[in-house]
């Protein structure tokens, strides 16, 4: 017989099943027969199964029936006569794959906190919070293909390992096969033409600079793939390896770069509340009683977008005393962040036309020189999603803002030849996929939206 999971089960039609899942609690009462609720992972509910006692297998199994086991169950699927679930599994054969004793398995009923389930991350996503979170992890990865696919984007796979710094702060891990306690070498430095590649190579913080080569090919790609920095954040929305979609469109403006932008997120929202609507109702009841409220509220109204300028006289005129300076030319901190989103605003706001100097190289100059057009989406309890710009394509500027910013041209030769080369107007923006998990759970930390979290000092399985 073949095994029906629990989702279609609850939905199934009555006759016999076979299921298999892993106990989530089990409670005996006294005519006689044990109730145990199964979950395995399909759907945020579990089945309940009722074991008689007099089932055969029963006295010698009943010790392993505990929160935790795997078993498997025949049985008949029938109309629940108790409260709390409308189908029941009457059990007529159960069999345990593996037990977990009491004694030392450690998920039994008292709750436990997300740093203490970091901890375990092999077994948290054995919890009703994991199993929903990458429940909406999973469908949000799917919509953000179907998004793009539709609009007749291409998937495009970027290079993990890079010779190239996209953002060029220097947060990159290095990635070598030299012997470090003894590297070879000339001249009083590191000789990398002995390494791997022959030249000293990382992890990629950004597809951006590959995806440009394809977006101007191929009019419009979009990245989703792993990067990394080795930025030393330790804070809720930071992690030093983490997924990012990136696309990139030829002949878009800024203009177009903010609609895209809005769109998706406003997409993205939608799509989960319809695809994954039980365990939203979950978030929303036990993480963050507003969520969906909140998510219902951004895809129904227009996200506010303001100049950098404008942000600052903002945040100058308000009565808000700032830990950080708010001054033209200085980075929107976190908390500036917030303010006008929380505060001001109340809804995602796009500030956009950055000063110059606070941002990338390959942005494109405004006239008059001083900003660049730049994008930040920036979302309430949140901060920023989504970082973009139009790129420039200009061979001149952009030789001239490589110089001004120490980048060696020589390196990034390839990217020159782009706009030497039937250049044109391109513009793309990147989203952070775990701030977007995070936000639309309204889980606190972004650690608790990836299976296995990569953050200082914390690489462990
Ligand atoms: O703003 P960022 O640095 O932009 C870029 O990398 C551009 N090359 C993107 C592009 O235009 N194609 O990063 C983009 C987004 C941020 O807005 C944020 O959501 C996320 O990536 N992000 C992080 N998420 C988790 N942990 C980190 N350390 C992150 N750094 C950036
Ligand atoms: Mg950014």
């Amino acid at each position: 017989m073949k095994r029906t999971k629990i989702k279609h089960l609850l939905k199934g039609e009555e006759g016999e099943v076979l299921v298999k899942g892993w106990v989530r609690t089990r409670r005996d009462s006294k005519g006689g027969f044990s109730f145990l609720e199964i979950n395995d992972g399909s759907c945020f509910a579990n089945i309940q199964v009722v074991a008689e006692h007099t089932l055969a297998e029963y006295p010698a199994i009943e010790s392993q029936l505990t929160t935790g086991s795997c078993v498997s169950v025949r049985g008949n699927l029938v109309a629940s006569q108790g409260k709390g679930q409308s189908k029941e599994v009457l059990a007529t054969e159960i069999q345990v794959y593996g037990p977990a004793p009491v004694e030392t398995y450690p998920l039994q009923k008292k709750k436990h906190s997300f740093e203490f389930l970091r901890e375990i991350a092999h077994l948290r996503p054995r919890t009703n919070t994991f199993g929903a979170v990458m429940r909406v992890r999973n469908r949000l990865a799917f919509a953000i293909h179907q998004f793009f696919q539709d609009k007749g984007f291409l998937y495009l796979n970027t290079p993990i390992v890079t010779t190239s710094d996209c953002e060029g702060a220097g947060e990159m891990f290095q990635v070598t096969t030299l012997d470090l306690s003894n590297p070879p070498s000339a001249n009083g430095k590191i000789d990398y033409s002995q390494d791997f590649f022959g030249e000293k190579t990382s992890l990629t913080v950004s597809g951006q600079l590959e995806g440009e080569i394809y977006a101007m090919a191929l009019s419009e790609i979009y990245t989703f793939g792993p990067t990394f920095r080795a930025e030393n954040s330790n804070t809720s929305r930071h992690l030093a390896e983490f997924w990012m979609v990136e696309p990139e469109m030829a002949f878009y403006d800024l203009d177009d770069d903010m609609d895209l932008a809005e769109e998706f997120i406003k997409y993205l929202l939608s799509d989960v509340m319809e695809h994954c609507a039980e365990d939203m109702e979950f978030f929303n009841k036990r993480i963050d009683t507003t969520i969906l409220e909140t998510l219902k509220n951004i895809t129904s109204s227009s996200f506010e977008r303001l100049t950098y300028t404008d942000a600052i006289h903002q945040l100058q005129k308000s009565s808000e005393t700032f830990t950080y300076p708010v001054e033209w030319g200085f980075a929107l901190q976190a908390e500036h962040e917030r303010y006008l989103t929380e505060k001001v605003f109340k809804k995602p706001i796009i500030v956009f036309n950055y000063p110059e100097q606070i941002k990338s190289f390959y942005m494109k100059l405004n006239e008059g020189g001083e900003t660049v057009r730049a994008m930040d989406v920036l979302l309430p309890n949140l901060g920023e999603i989504i970082g973009g710009s139009q790129r420039e394509e200009n061979y001149d500027v952009l030789l001239q803002r490589m110089r001004d910013k120490d980048l060696d041209p020589e390196q990034y030769w390839w990217y020159l030849d782009l706009r030497k080369f039937g250049s044109a107007p391109h513009s793309g923006f990147g989203l952070g996929f775990e701030r977007l998990v995070q936000f639309v759970t309204g889980m606190e930390n972004i650690r608790d939206v990836i299976p296995f979290p990569r953050t200082p000092k914390h690489a462990k399985f």
